[in-house]
């Protein structure tokens, strides 16, 4: 195993990382995306070293990656849920959770974007389920944020157009959460986390109020959710989802990370928005499809610098 010190996360931001133990590193510009279990790859980490995360973590047994990657590569003509008990799904999450607070700065974010899932025909709340696991191992509760699909994938509210009769009501599922987590400020007056950058650096990352009036300052954020030709990724959130939370919750230059990456939505925007960024995943498929969108975009980027 390789000696911590050489794969701290340095206090000046800078991402150093060598060949980390049963996850492969690959590095990109401003950035590394671990393969493998993220509780191992955060393991890696040093304590109190990163102040944003933001993932969307596997929606129980909704999607089984192994098999989606399985199809992407034709060796399945179709994937099958797998079955996974609750309790096993709560420890797997909070395990992970744990870490995460361990490498987050007092005072720093975790954002995380879930929804009810559907199993045996019933509807589970889990994102309820997942507000009080967070709390119970120390995250704090800050804001609920809902996401908006002006578009519906389903056809449940069908059901009252066949049956006009009370107790046939199943509204089409527009909506997602985006919870906010923080880890316990150093000082109780210093909840901001960024209470200490300076004049000029918060005047570089001013936040354009343009649209601001409009539905930003609200807890319902209107997105369009990616089409499934947009992305190889079954689940992927938009960038723009990304974009907002680590506009209002990070400066630039500063580490993002998200632990569950898959496509890499969240490393796009982190290198859009000019932060570094690290991506942990177990699927090679998802890595090898978010470095190239990374790397088409460190190139663009290079072109009009
Ligand atoms: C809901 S998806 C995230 C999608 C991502 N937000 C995007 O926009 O593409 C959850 C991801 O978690 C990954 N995953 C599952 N178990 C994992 C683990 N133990 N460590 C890291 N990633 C894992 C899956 O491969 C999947 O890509």
């Amino acid at each position: 195993m390789p000696a911590l010190s050489q794969v701290r996360v340095e206090k000046k931001e800078t991402i150093q990382i060598v060949q980390a133990v049963e996850v492969k590193a690959f590095k990109s510009k401003n950035g590394v995306f671990f393969l493998g279990d993220c509780l191992k790859a955060m393991q890696q980490l040093a304590d109190d070293s990163i102040t944003l995360a933001f993932t969307s973590p596997p929606y129980h047994n909704a999607i089984n990656y192994e098999e989606h990657v399985e199809k992407l590569q034709g060796k399945k003509a179709r994937w099958e849920r797998k079955e996974v008990s609750y309790t096993e799904y709560r420890d797997f999450l909070i395990d992970r959770f744990r870490e995460l607070l361990r490498i987050t700065k007092p005072g720093g974010y975790n954002v995380v974007n879930i929804a009810p899932v559907g199993w045996n025909g019933t509807r589970v709340a889990l994102p309820f389920h997942f507000v009080s696991w967070m709390e119970s191992i120390g995250w704090k509760f800050c804001e609920d944020i809902i996401w908006e699909k002006p578009i519906a994938k389903d056809r449940r509210s069908g059901v009252l157009l066949q049956h006009p009769y009370p107790g046939y009501y199943y509204p089409s599922l527009v909506s997602e959460y985006v919870f906010v987590f923080q880890k316990a400020a150093e000082k109780e007056n210093k909840e901001n986390i960024y209470w200490h950058r300076s004049k000029e650096e918060k005047e570089r990352n001013r936040i354009d109020l343009k649209d601001y009036q409009g539905e930003m300052s609200k807890n319902v954020w209107k997105i369009r959710p990616v089409a499934p030709q947009e992305n190889i990724h079954p689940c992927a959130f938009p960038v723009e989802l990304a974009s907002r939370v680590i506009k209002f919750y990070s400066y630039k230059d500063d580490i993002v990370v998200d632990i569950f990456a898959g496509s890499g939505q969240t490393l796009l925007a982190a290198e859009m928005q000019g932060r570094k960024f690290i991506g942990m995943d177990t699927q090679k498929e998802y890595v090898d499809y978010a470095l190239e969108k990374i790397k088409n975009i460190e190139g663009q980027q290079k072109l009009t610098d």
